[in-house]
């Protein structure tokens, strides 16, 4: 293992035996795969995990190889940190392919526009490198975490699956599974195998789990590092044991792939490689990442054009000052304005997030007018995903969920 992972994997263990002072001048921000919450300062949280940041020349292989302008969420920065995606860039160059690996939790009936980050890059990646994905549906993760019974939870897995596909998913690369109903065979001999290799202190280490968490919660882990091994899957890629993983997700779910790279030399795997994204952040301000916990808090991608626009005007924290005249005299504070974080995640014209950049951090545009742009730009996205939904049928479901080989697994 690499010194600094070593150190990351070592340091959660460290912290939950003696409960450090390092550890406790972090605490203001919490990262983990179940809470996000404080001021996140992601350079340090680079440090901290022991990840990459992912700087200007990885994003300039990418256009290279794929021939295609890299995507809003790379020239942003949204994508920021990675774990070795330079060797599947490598490994690309040389005629190597890869496999995409990604996933979602079901804890709600719909997403919001935090979740669809992840799986509109993936689309990209997909489409730039024409290479197989494996979507997991963790309802075993969400029944075991959030009071929702095994049925309600294979329910909104499948709901949620027709949100993804709206994403426009490529049904001949595409293998989008439930735990429930895949997990099972070659996937579990993988289960029992990383769990042999992790010990109960290492599993407290890196989640921070107590003697009062269910057994449930301290089992589950290997559920989702073994997606990341080839053979998890034979039917799409059996006697490809050496093929690469990468998982483009936000942050939060380092601390699964820590453990996942941990154990896979000791099985014979390459280690997963993550491309890793910062938060959408909640409405209120940016402090913590849009939860589906609070629907204040979030955009969802059924709400209607009033609702996105009742929920800007009323809920984003904007660093713009409370009278017109105060606000032409010292311009809004950008650091801190949340409309104007979410045009750079979603406003793809360069020029015009800078314009209004300008124009509002000098006073000469209001809150309002930047509000007003923020609220078109969301309504098309979400109207768009609505059209895209609507049109996903069962059947289409079916064909994505299906124990199936990929027609067009590479070229
Ligand atoms: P879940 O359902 O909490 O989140 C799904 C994906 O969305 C990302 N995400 C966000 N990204 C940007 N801004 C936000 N505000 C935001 N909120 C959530 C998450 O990082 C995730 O990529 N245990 C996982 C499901 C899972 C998975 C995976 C995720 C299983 N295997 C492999 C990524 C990769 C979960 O509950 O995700």
């Amino acid at each position: 293992m690499e010194k600094r992972e070593e150190r990351a994997v070592e340091e959660g263990a460290a912290a939950a035996a003696g409960g450090e002072a390092e550890a406790a001048a972090e605490a203001e921000a919490e990262v983990n795969p179940w809470e996000v919450s404080g001021k996140i300062d992601y350079d340090k949280l680079i440090d901290k995990f022991g990840c990459q940041r992912l700087d200007q020349s990885l994003i300039d292989r990418v256009q290279r190889l794929t021939s295609r302008a890299p995507h809003v969420f790379l020239r942003r920065g949204v994508f920021f940190a990675h774990r070795d995606f330079n060797e599947i860039l490598d490994a690309y160059e040389r005629g190597d392919k890869f496999y995409l690996y990604t996933g979602r939790g079901p804890s709600s009936e719909a997403l919001h526009l935090g979740h669809l980050i992840p799986f509109m890059f993936t689309k990209y990646l997909q489409d730039a490198f024409k290479v197989p994905l494996v979507i997991q549906l963790t309802d075993d993760e969400k029944c075991m975490w959030k009071n929702i019974s095994v049925e309600e939870s294979q329910r909104l897995a499948r709901e949620n699956a027709k949100d993804i596909i709206a994403c426009g998913f490529d049904v001949t690369r595409t293998f989008i599974f439930s735990d429930f109903d895949y997990v099972g065979g070659a996937f579990y001999k993988n289960m029992v195998k990383v769990a042999k290799c992790v010990t109960y202190n290492k599993v407290v280490g890196i989640f921070g789990f107590t003697g009062e968490d269910h057994i449930g919660k301290v089992s589950f882990p290997p559920v989702q590092a073994v997606p990341s091994f080839p053979s998890s899957f034979p039917h799409l890629f059996n006697g490809k044991d050496h093929l690469r993983c990468l998982i483009p997700c936000a942050i939060d779910q380092d601390p699964y792939f820590r453990m996942t790279r941990d154990v896979a030399p000791r099985l014979g795997y390459h280690k997963p490689a993550l491309i890793e994204s910062s938060f959408f952040p909640a409405l209120q301000g940016d402090t913590g990442k849009m939860s589906a916990s609070d629907p204040n808090s979030a955009i969802y991608v059924t709400d209607s054009a009033k609702d996105i626009k009742d929920k800007i005007n009323r809920y984003a924290f904007t660093g713009g000052q409370d009278t017109k005249e105060k606000q032409r005299l010292y311009g809004a504070n950008l650091e801190v304005d949340i409309p104007v974080k979410y045009l750079s995640f979603f406003l793809e014209d360069d020029d015009e997030l800078e314009h209004i950049k300008t124009e509002y951090g000098s006073g000469r545009m209001l809150t309002f007018d930047v509000k007003k742009r923020l609220t078109e730009i969301l309504v098309e996205i979400v109207e768009r995903h609505r059209r895209a939904r609507a049109a996903v049928t069962d059947e289409m479901v079916d064909a994505f969920m299906a124990v199936r080989p990929l027609p067009s697994m590479f070229g």
